[in-house]
């Protein structure tokens, strides 16, 4: 008698234990950030668009950090491709011109030749670094998406001009040994 109520027990608690675990389980649309099924791949983004405010026209963007790559506020249709005899941002962003349109000049560091900085020469060039030729690979558009996860990085400047310009012609060449030959 007593051994059949034991029997009753264990398989109670074992029905109400597996109840438990078949509540617990993940479903795969609940895993990780991109909530959709796993076995599927979801491969068509959420509709977004990028500036159609032209230059001239644009509100500058807060720099994401000090000396950060400013992010590009205006629409570049028709700006692109950048090739090698045909590069648009400069007609603009040369320093000599960026004045008389508005647009901030392009800054000191993509005058300078850093490659052989090792050898201990970062001599100044008259023309922008051919390193630097493609701005779109450090410059960028932005679209309206909502970001999937939330960027909590607050960044902090050491001046406040800093939020709006780079500071970092000022300390570019800070260690490299070649701060009083460049002057
Ligand atoms: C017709 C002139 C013009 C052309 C061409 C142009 N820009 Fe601009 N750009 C501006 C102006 C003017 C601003 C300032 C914001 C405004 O008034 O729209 C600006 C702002 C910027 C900024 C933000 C600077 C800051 O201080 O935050 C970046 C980065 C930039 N442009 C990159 C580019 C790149 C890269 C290209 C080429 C794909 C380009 N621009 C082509 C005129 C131009
Ligand atoms: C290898 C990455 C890289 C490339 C390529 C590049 N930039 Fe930059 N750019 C930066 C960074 C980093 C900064 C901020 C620090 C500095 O001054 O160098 C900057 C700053 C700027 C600024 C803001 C200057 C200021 O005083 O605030 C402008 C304008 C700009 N770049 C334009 C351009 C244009 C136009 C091109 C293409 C001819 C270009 N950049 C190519 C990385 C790049």
């Amino acid at each position: 008698m007593k051994l059949k109520k034991l029997a009753l027990v264990f398989i109670g608690s074992s029905a109400l234990l597996s109840c438990i675990t078949a509540k617990e389980a993940i479903a795969p649309e609940e895993l990780g950030i991109r909530k959709a099924p796993l076995e599927e791949e979801v491969v068509t983004p959420p509709p977004f668009e990028y500036s159609k405010t032209p230059p001239g026209q644009s509100q500058r963007f807060q720099r994401a950090y000090e000396n950060a790559p400013p992010q590009i506020p205006h629409s570049i249709e028709g700006m692109f491709p950048i090739t090698l005899n045909n590069n648009p941002c400069l007609g603009c962003h040369m320093p000599d011109v960026a004045k008389q349109v508005g647009a901030t000049p392009i800054p000191p560091s993509h005058f300078i030749d850093f490659y052989h900085l090792p050898e201990g020469k970062a001599p100044k060039l008259t023309d922008i670094d051919k390193a630097r030729w493609n701005c779109l690979l450090c410059h960028r558009p932005q679209a309206n998406v909502q970001p999937v996860v939330k960027n909590l990085f607050k960044p902090e400047f050491r001046k406040p001009e800093a939020k709006e310009r780079s500071v970092l012609h000022e300390t570019l060449l800070e260690g490299t040994g070649l701060e009083k030959k460049q002057q």
